[in-house]
């Protein structure tokens, strides 16, 4: 019996947007909880890296409930707010994300979609986003490959994730957070513990900041940066189409 490649998990797409969907409702709540609301910061922080060179169209992959798109939406003060499309393959999360969105009268256009073949002509966006959304991918290299087939020429990749914990104290802490409290708690809040288990369980999977930021070389990035926030609990990287 052979192994994917790394990053490759073929039929994981099916399963992880069903559980999405299932979790949709209680999607924002659960997080605000489990992050004692700091993830909102380190959105702001990816939106605020994507909107730096003013782009005119932006893509959000993997726009779940629509948080990063809304900001990304509201644009920087004193600047013309760029066109953002969000997709996203759990028409659960998109009802969500479209409701906020009206609710906030921001004109986002939010679209069910694969990230792995997006239905969006080469070089259409002049910067694209993906919050939290990578480590979920099938394929993650081909993930990558098609929002580098998306932006334009000197166009900006950033992408959130979650870099699995290290051996430090914090990185065993964080450990113990993902295999014991966010099962009990986000079990608790959403009545899918499986699926808090799963998360935790992901970001232990996924590569270091560093294996990342090759990956976005190896698909036609250039100046690819990374920061963590928070203690290291995420990661921020940005690239430019080359
Ligand atoms: C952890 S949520 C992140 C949502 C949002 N970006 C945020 O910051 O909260 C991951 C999202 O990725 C979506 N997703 C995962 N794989 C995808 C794919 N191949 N195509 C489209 N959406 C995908 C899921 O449906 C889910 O809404």
């Amino acid at each position: 019996m052979t192994s994917p490649p790394p990053g490759q998990s073929p039929g994981k797409g099916a399963a992880v947007a069903a559980m999405f969907g299932r979790i949709a409702p209680r999607y924002d709540l659960v997080n605000s909880v489990l992050s004692l609301g700091v993830d909102r910061s380190w959105r702001r922080e990816a939106a605020a890296l994507a909107l730096a060179h003013a782009p005119a169209h932006v893509l959000d992959v993997a726009t779940g409930t629509g948080e990063l798109a809304m900001l990304l939406a509201r644009g920087r003060s004193g600047a013309r707010p760029p066109e953002v499309t969000g997709i996203d393959f759990a028409h659960e999360m998109l009802d969500i994300a479209r409701l906020k969105a009206e609710r906030a009268g921001l004109p986002i256009r939010l679209e069910r979609a694969d990230a792995l073949d997006l239905p969006y002509a080469d070089g259409a966006f002049d910067a694209v986003t993906v919050a939290y959304g990578l480590r979920n991918f099938a394929d993650v290299p081909a993930g990558l490959r098609e929002m580098r087939r998306v932006l334009s020429a000197g166009g900006r990749l950033v992408v959130l994730e979650f870099p699995p914990p290290d051996e430090r104290p914090i990185g065993r802490a964080l450990r113990w957070y993902g295999r014991s409290v966010m099962p009990t708690i986000g079990g608790w809040l959403s009545g899918d513990r499986s699926a808090y288990a799963y998360l935790p369980a992901s970001t232990l999977a996924f590569v270091e900041s560093e294996r990342l930021a090759d990956a976005m070389r190896s698909v036609g990035f250039g100046d690819v940066r990374f920061r963590t926030q928070t203690f290291g609990i995420s990661a921020l990287h940005v690239g430019v189409a080359a």
